[in-house]
């Protein structure tokens, strides 16, 4: 009996994977109303508990209510499970959410055990779902969920109202939402979220229209996301918030007083979609807008479907920071359409991702900014390689064991490693050929996960076509599983900083710098001077670069950024109280790691800053960015 029922739920199991795997989709408009998932070993995701291949979810509809006050979400989540006749559970992610009560369609309670938690997975949740396939999960949030920041008014720039933002990437979104939380997994979503007056609620879906008056002072707003995404691709905003138009499918959403400067810096984002059409193909999602947040969002941007999500910090008045913006609209196509099956693939998504934006501003922009970046990221890739080792896994494409953790690309390598397999490749078949493949691609693997070894041998069959001369040439493997750089890696332009190259090697003995040239530079050229001068620095000479240069009355804040590291790395107290300043109002993990890694770093000069600054400062970070500090102020000494 108990033999006969398990051999059932093997075989139904089988069929299940068997209809699901790649190319056994149904299709309608070449979206699939079900997206495949993959069963290789390779494409497993070790942080889920998922098992799709037996049950999965389909569909989630969120039904919530925003609460301030406890900094909670409350409500409920109905799934649509996809499961072969005789399956009867299914397991989901949950993370801290208080789950009262699981019931089928109907209202009756279905069995469900929340089991052990891990530190870095959460806890499964399983479902005893018997014959259902719509299970209805009423529960609330934890209190301190880590994709979720609840933010005082203090901390907006309004300075009136609170406000709420998430990052569910990599596994953060199973704090707030209960279901499989793995990237190659694909989901269709709607919800509804009330939320007290005046505040506006945006997601990473379309609009359902006006908001709707809810219960006394709230208002319900309503999203739906009618293509399968993967589920830490969904988000949420909310606060006071209004929105500008910026060309016929895109906008931006931000606070009053940000609207103009933001809505100003946005201004290209309407020809760098047709840009990205140009290359790849045809953008699939409908609208593209933007929100700004307040400065404490832990990245610079997130690639949120329709809806990106954008640090202020991006906003210098001369769009030169807007490769932010192209890298995550190049998410579109390679990140959000063709998905990592796992996160030791992290660079399926970053890397093209990496590279696509490259593209975007060559077309936009010209080869001399495209170029100036490439080399500047580059330079940055070859500083980190040579600090982990050249034979460090961590430097490979493809990582596997412990950096194969949700968060084990955090390092940058798979961005500009990426990035510079992609400029090699199509350095040697020639762009032409190359973009043909790479729009295919795409289009090949729409709405579905993928892997390293889909890529490789994509490209193999529909690029390399069996030519033995090219293959060699092209080192893949070594790109990709190999760790450090590969000895056909393209160098970046050499006459890209030629000039500032030139300059700053000059100072070496002058010791002064042209402050007119200095002004005529483009943001990369600047940042690219602060990176090539002398690293031990006198107070005096600190004192002049920074007068006559206006380091610390920039308004960018990547040449900020740049000039304080510098100074705290030189001791220079002169620069405390700006670094204070900066760490207390960016939240950003890229800017704020690593000025307390070089505060600490100064020993008993910068030890005690950073510890006093961070006992000021930490509350008002998002989990992402005190998950990794914490680890450099507090841990260990
Ligand atoms: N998708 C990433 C952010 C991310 C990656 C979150 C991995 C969690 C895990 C986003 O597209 C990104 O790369 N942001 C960068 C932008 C930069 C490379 C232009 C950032 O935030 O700095
Ligand atoms: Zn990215």
């Amino acid at each position: 009996m108990r033999l006969f029922a398990t051999l059932a739920l093997i075989l139904s199991a089988a069929a299940l994977s068997a209809c699901s795997m790649q190319g056994g989709a149904p299709e309608t408009d070449g979206e699939p109303m079900v997206s495949p998932i993959l069963t290789s070993d390779d494409a497993k995701d070790p942080y889920s508990y998922a098992q799709p291949d037996v049950a999965r979810v389909t569909h989630v509809a969120l039904d919530l209510a925003l609460d301030f006050e406890a900094k909670m979400v409350r409500g409920k989540a109905t799934l649509d499970i996809l499961a072969a006749e005789g399956v009867d559970t299914v397991i989901l992610d949950t993370m801290g959410l208080e789950i009262f009560s699981v019931t089928d369609e109907a209202g009756s309670e279905l069995a469900f055990e929340v089991g052990l938690a891990k530190e870095e997975m959460g806890a499964p949740l399983t479902v005893t779902m018997e014959d259902k396939r719509q299970i209805v999960i009423a529960y609330q949030s934890g209190p301190d969920a880590k994709a979720l920041q609840w933010l005082v008014p203090e901390q907006t720039a309004g300075g009136k109202h609170p406000y709420l933002l998430s990052q569910g990437q990599p596994t953060l979104n199973r704090t707030w939402i209960p279901t499989q939380d793995s990237p190659g997994i694909r989901q269709t979503w709607e919800a509804k979220i009330t939320a007290p007056e005046p505040l506006t609620v945006v997601m990473s879906g379309l609009s359902g229209g006006d908001p709707m008056q809810a219960s006394e002072g709230r208002r319900a707003f309503n999203f739906a996301m009618d293509k399968p995404v993967a589920p830490y691709l969904i988000a949420i905003a909310a606060g006071d918030i209004v929105f500008q138009e910026l060309g016929p499918r895109s906008g931006v959403w931000t606070e009053p007083v940000m609207l103009e400067k933001a809505a100003d810096e946005l201004a290209d984002t309407e020809k760098m979609i047709d840009a990205a059409e140009e290359l790849y193909g045809k953008y699939r999602w409908g609208r593209y807008d933007m929100i700004v947040l307040p400065p404490s969002f832990p990245y610079g941007g997130m690639e949120n479907p329709v809806m990106t999500f954008l640090t202020p910090t991006f906003i210098a008045g001369d769009r030169s920071l807007t490769g932010l913006v192209a890298h995550e609209l190049a998410h579109s196509w390679s990140g959000n359409l063709v998905t990592n099956a796992n996160w030791s693939d992290s660079w399926l998504n970053e890397g093209t991702t990496s590279y696509f934006e490259n593209r975007i501003i060559e077309k936009l922009y010209g080869k001399k900014r495209a170029s100036q970046e490439r080399a500047l990221n580059f330079a940055g890739m070859e500083e980190t390689i040579a600090e982990k080792g050249s034979d460090a896994a961590i430097t490979a494409l493809h990582l596997t064991g412990e950096n194969a953790s949700p968060e084990g690309g955090a390092s940058g390598v798979i961005y500009d490693k990426g990035a510079s397999f992609l400029h090699t490749v199509e350095a040697i078949v020639g762009r032409e050929k190359f973009d043909i493949w790479l729009e295919s691609w795409f289009d090949r693997h729409a709405f579905e996960p993928a892997t390293s070894a889909m890529f490789l041998a994509d490209m193999r069959k529909n690029l390399v076509k069996g030519d033995e001369e090219l293959e060699a040439k092209l080192m893949l493997d070594e790109w990709v599983y190999q760790p450090g750089l590969p000895s056909n890696a393209l160098r970046p332009d050499a006459a890209a900083f030629a000039e500032v190259d030139k300059a700053a090697e000059a100072y070496i003995d002058s010791r002064t710098l042209d402050k007119a040239v200095w002004e005529k530079w483009t943001s990369a050229e600047q940042l690219r001077l602060l990176s090539k001068l002398p690293q031990e620095l006198p107070e005096e000479e600190l004192a002049k670069l920074d007068s006559e240069l206006g380091l610390s009355v920039s308004g960018n804040n990547e040449i900020l950024f740049a000039w304080l590291e510098l100074a705290l790395q030189n001791r220079y107290d002169p620069a405390v109280p700006l670094t204070e300043k900066f760490l207390a109002t960016v939240g950003r993990r890229k800017f704020v790691a690593p000025l307390f890694e070089t505060l600490i770093e100064q020993d008993e000069w910068g030890k005690p800053i950073a510890k006093r600054i961070y006992a000021k400062t930490r509350s008002s970070y998002h989990a992402v960015t005190t998950g990794t500090v914490d680890k450099v102020v507090l841990g260990g000494g």
